[in-house]
Formats: structure tokens, sequence, C-alpha cells
């Protein structure tokens, strides 16, 4: 599907393995959402088109970055060869400087979050902002013990 005749969408569907409730699973696609629309625009990040929070099972419309993923790509020695590493890897690393510069760390980087779009010279997409922290939205601090050490 196209959304404004721009880009093909995807469509994250929340999956929940680890038996969280409703509530605790729309807060966990509420977070992707709002990190994924807090991105600065950036050809290496995903656009989020939208969000259906309404009832389970909860759905974020992102931007499809095509089927190969960083994994795949390494796995697959013919696909490997074609891939403009040098080219790839710098590009990683705008998406994540403005990852930061939009005041947000991604915390799950890694081979299965990276896209390459084979039609854009396999021109990297970081997905998967589900496990993002704000910056400055820093936990509060531990409280100091209470009582003496014993020595
Ligand atoms: N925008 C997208 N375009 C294309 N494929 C995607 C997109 N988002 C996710 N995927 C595919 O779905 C997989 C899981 O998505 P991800 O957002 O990483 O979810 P999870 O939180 O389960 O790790 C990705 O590894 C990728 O293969
Ligand atoms: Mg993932």
């Amino acid at each position: 599907m196209r959304y404004r005749s721009r880009f093909h969408v995807a469509v994250k569907t929340s999956t929940n393995p680890t038996k969280l409730s409703d509530n605790n699973l729309r807060k966990v696609a509420l977070k992707e959402a709002r990190a994924t629309s807090t991105l600065e625009a950036c050809v290496y990040l995903p656009h989020l088109i939208g969000v259906c929070l309404d009832e389970p099972p909860f759905k974020l419309v992102i931007q499809y970055g095509g089927d190969i993923t960083v994994l795949k790509a390494t796995q697959e020695r013919a696909l490997s060869r074609v891939i403009p590493w040098m080219k790839v890897c710098r590009e990683m690393v705008e998406g994540v400087k403005a990852i930061h510069r939009s005041n947000i760390i991604h915390n799950d980087l890694k081979d299965d979050n990276v896209l390459l779009r084979k039609n854009m010279a396999f021109a990297p997409l970081i997905i998967d902002f589900g496990k993002t922290q704000e910056l400055g939205a820093t936990k509060p601090q531990r409280k100091p013990p209470v009582g003496k050490l014993q020595q």
C-alpha cells in the first residue's frame, strides 16, 4: 500500500510474548509511536504514518523499508557481495546521529533492526523504536542506602 504515493507502508502489530496486560502493551506501542514521531526528518529513519490504539491488537503504521535486514544481508553471501558496506556504515552512523539529535537513545540497535533498501542503493532504514529512551527523561535516582555499612 502506498501512502500519499510517496512510500509504501508496513503495519507493525503488537505481539505479546511476555504476556503483558493490554494496558501495558498499549503503553509500549504508544512509547514506540511517540519516539518514532519525535525523530527529526532523516532519510535513514522511518516516518510514522499512524497508530491504531483503540483496542488490541495495537498497530503502528510506518514507512516500509523492504525485506532485507542487515542480518539477512550478512547471512546471504551473494547478497552481501553486492552491498556497498562502507557507504551503508556511514549512512547508519548518520541515522544514529539524527536519532541522538532528536534527544532519543535507540537502545536496541542490531542487525535485524536495520533494513537495507535495494531500490535506494541499499540505504539503511533504522527501525524498532520500542526500547528507546528520551534523553532528559532519566529514571529517578536510587535512594542512598539507609543504615550503617557493616565492616
Ligand atoms: N518498516 C518496516 N518495513 C519493513 N519491514 C519491517 C518494518 N518494521 C519491521 N519490519 C520487519 O519486522 C521485523 C520485526 O520488527 P521490529 O520493529 O524489529 O519488531 P520487534 O519489536 O518484534 O523486534 C523486522 O526485523 C523487519 O524484518
Ligand atoms: Mg526488532
